[in-house]
């Protein structure tokens, strides 16, 4: 399990966790090289300012006994009466009919992104009352089928992270904020805060901003301070609620004071602060980019169940994850029998046993789309699942589009 700790509880011994991920690079308190730590590294590591740490308990030091696997931990989680009831109630209208609905939707997200981010950066004035008909729709696609724009989101990669980055945090934001039963009111806002949370990246040079190497001073400060550009630019575009410009304001704040730009902690964070965090954490970690490879939707799960109490509220983390499922719907999975599926929607009494479309055999070639209950296949003799999840792959390392596989008629760029 890779766990968040303060540095001042790091033992020799114990292992900094391998994340392959640059989400934290801005993070000015984290400690991240990689590899086992040793006695004479524990003063060099809590001389150098740093105040947390990830480490991995199954390679190092405090791997509890009785592991269990990320996955098993998560399900455990899921057993709550809550979680069962959402996503019980999770296909009010079935995927392959909202899903050619939904892929037009999330495009009409994205040009309203990319219009957003063109306006900012020419200093033209934005027009709220379309960024908010672009969130209305998202409201409508996410109540007809929670799981179709998010599993668009993670089938595809698109050319520009930024824009792609901001409609999926919008319809993260959505997808929880209704999972808490808001108003639709709130998910408007909510729904807002996710489309425009980044605004103030239009400060930050493109090359500073996908700059694998470490970043200079200036350049660090400017990174941190792009939240609270955000709130002054949409400011004064004027037109968008306190509550969406709260929420950008404090999208990279943590729970235990540690995050940017004011350091607030605990509920000093507005609840869409505070949810906008989740998602926008989720989002970067199973993103893929050229500078960085993204991480499996559970295992991206399994890093923030880690995090609670550090980054985020406890009880908020675990709704947040409780909200997605294990494998939420657009993971890319491989079963035992080799073939490999497309996740549709969880089994509330069984989550690591979910809906699946299967779409691809063993060879990797297209078959006809089959859904497929695994919790409904007969067990085996021992009564253990006889087709179950193996893997969760990454979707992008496929050279072909499986959006067409699961019947989508795509809309041209
Ligand atoms: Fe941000």
């Amino acid at each position: 399990m890779i766990k968040k700790i303060p540095v001042s509880e790091l033992k020799a011994g114990m292992c900094v966790a391998d994340l392959d991920s640059t989400v934290w690079r801005h993070a000015p308190y984290l400690y991240t090289s990689p590899g086992f730590v040793r006695q004479e590294d524990l003063e060099r590591i809590r001389a150098s300012g740093c105040l947390e740490v990830f480490i991995d308990t199954a390679k190092g030091l405090e791997a509890e006994s009785g592991e269990i696997s990320d996955e098993e931990r998560l399900d455990r989680l899921l057993q709550d009466p809550g979680a069962r009831e959402w996503n019980a109630a999770g296909l009010r209208v079935p995927m392959h009919e909202e899903l050619p609905r939904a892929h037009r939707k999330y495009k009409a997200v994205l040009d309203c992104a990319r219009r957003i981010a063109e306006s900012l950066a020419a200093r033209r004035p934005l027009v709220p009352a379309e960024a908010e008909d672009a969130v209305e729709e998202v409201i409508d696609s996410v109540v007809r089928n929670p799981g179709a724009l998010l599993c668009l989101s993670k089938l595809h990669k698109y050319d520009r992270y930024a824009l792609t980055h901001s409609a999926n945090v919008c319809g993260l934001a959505v997808l929880f904020g209704m999972f808490l039963g808001l108003t639709r009111e709130r998910l408007l806002d909510l729904g807002l805060a996710g489309l425009l949370h980044d605004a103030g990246m239009v400060l930050v040079p493109q090359e500073v901003y996908s700059r694998r190497g470490p970043l200079s001073r200036d350049e660090m400060e400017l990174v941190r301070a792009h939240p609270a550009h955000g709130r002054r630019l949409l400011t004064e575009a004027g037109g968008f609620p306190q509550a969406v410009l709260r929420a950008v304001a404090e999208h990279h704040e943590q729970y235990n004071g540690l995050g940017y730009p004011q350091g607030l902690r605990g509920d000093q964070i507005s609840q869409a602060g505070r949810m906008l965090a989740l998602c926008d954490v989720f989002d970067a970690m199973t993103s893929d980019r050229s500078y960085m490879k993204a991480v499996a939707p559970s295992k991206a799960l399994a890093i923030m169940y880690g995090m609670r109490g550090q980054n985020f509220v406890p009880g908020e983390a675990d709704l947040f994850i409780k909200c997605l499922g294990i494998y939420p719907p657009g993971s890319l999975v491989r079963l035992n029998s080799g073939d490999l599926a497309v996740v549709y929607g969880s089994n509330p009494n069984k989550p690591l046993l979910p809906l699946v479309n299967v779409i691809l055999d063993r060879r990797l070639r297209p078959r006809e789309p089959r859904l497929l209950d695994l919790a409904a296949v007969p067990p085996d003799d021992q009564g253990r699942p006889r087709l179950k999840i193996i893997e969760c792959l990454n979707p992008l390392n496929y050279m072909f589009d499986l959006r067409r596989l699961l019947g989508v008629e795509l809309v041209p760029a």
